[in-house]
């Protein structure tokens, strides 16, 4: 097998503040969940799903894939989530042995193209590492103080200095490996957890990996907030999409 997808979906979604955990609140009808493994699936480039479920959605989430994946020949495994998103990576992990290459993509980044998919697939197959897809960042940055946010007696926080926007990148998902990296990135953690980790390229990186990036997609934003979850429903009626 070549490669496979890996779906940390068992997150609760606390700040889009749901009834049910994010992966499973449908848009369009449809839960993010299925959307997220469409966009990698119609790609025909991925020959194993492994998806980290909540424990009580393990059935569901599996229903959810099934369909999904519909004609495609592509296997299909769910395993139980963790209590945070990398042990919900690396309990994925362990139920793929066999694939070169590993693709780990938010259920949360549910409108990602298939050509994001592609261009990260594409990279690895010419010999990175690492890759993850980016985006300029178009806001001001700024740092706060003492990395706290201090308050000051005008209301507010104190802050600090101004990044150089033109040397950021906004990094999205899916984000591609070889499997032997990313086992090694996730044993690394495992062994000497780093609490600062947001995701899998920074795990990586920590191996000395070099981490390439690849032009993202403004369309494969993730559904934090409920305004995300709008901004996704009117992306869904672009016929282009
Ligand atoms: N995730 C996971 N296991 C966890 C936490 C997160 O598999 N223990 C997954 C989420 O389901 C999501 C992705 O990691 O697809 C990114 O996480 P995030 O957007 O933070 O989702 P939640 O953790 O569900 O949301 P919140 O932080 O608001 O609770
Ligand atoms: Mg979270």
């Amino acid at each position: 097998m070549r490669t496979a997808l890996l779906v940390p979906a068992a997150g609760s979604g606390t700040r889009l503040g749901a009834a049910r955990p994010k992966a499973f609140v449908p848009l369009a009808g449809r839960p993010l969940l299925w959307h997220a493994l469409r966009g990698a699936v119609r790609t025909g480039a991925v020959d194993a799903v492994v998806i980290a479920a909540p424990d009580a959605l393990i059935g569901e989430a599996a229903r959810i894939a099934a369909e999904a994946v519909g004609e495609h020949p592509c296997a299909v495994e769910v395993v139980p989530g963790a209590d945070d998103r990398a042990g919900s990576v690396a309990a994925a992990l362990a139920a793929v042995p066999s694939a070169e290459h590993v693709l780990v993509h938010d259920a949360a980044r549910c409108l990602t193209p298939p050509a994001v998919h592609l261009r990260v697939l594409r990279a690895l197959r010419a010999g990175a590492e690492a890759v993850v897809p980016v985006l300029p960042v178009t806001d001001t940055v700024r740092t706060v103080e003492a990395g706290l946010g201090t308050p000051t007696s005008a209301g507010g926080e104190l802050l600090a200095g101004s990044l150089d926007r033109s040397a950021l990148r906004r990094v999205q998902t899916p984000q591609g490996f070889s499997r032997e990296v990313l086992f090694r990135a996730h044993a690394l953690h495992h062994e000497d957890p780093d609490p600062a980790a947001t995701d899998d390229a920074g795990l990586a990186a920590r191996l000395g990996a070099q981490v390439v990036g690849v032009p993202g997609d403004e369309s494969a934003l993730k559904i934090t907030y409920p305004l995300d979850l709008r901004i996704a429903a009117l992306l869904l009626e672009d016929p282009q999409l």
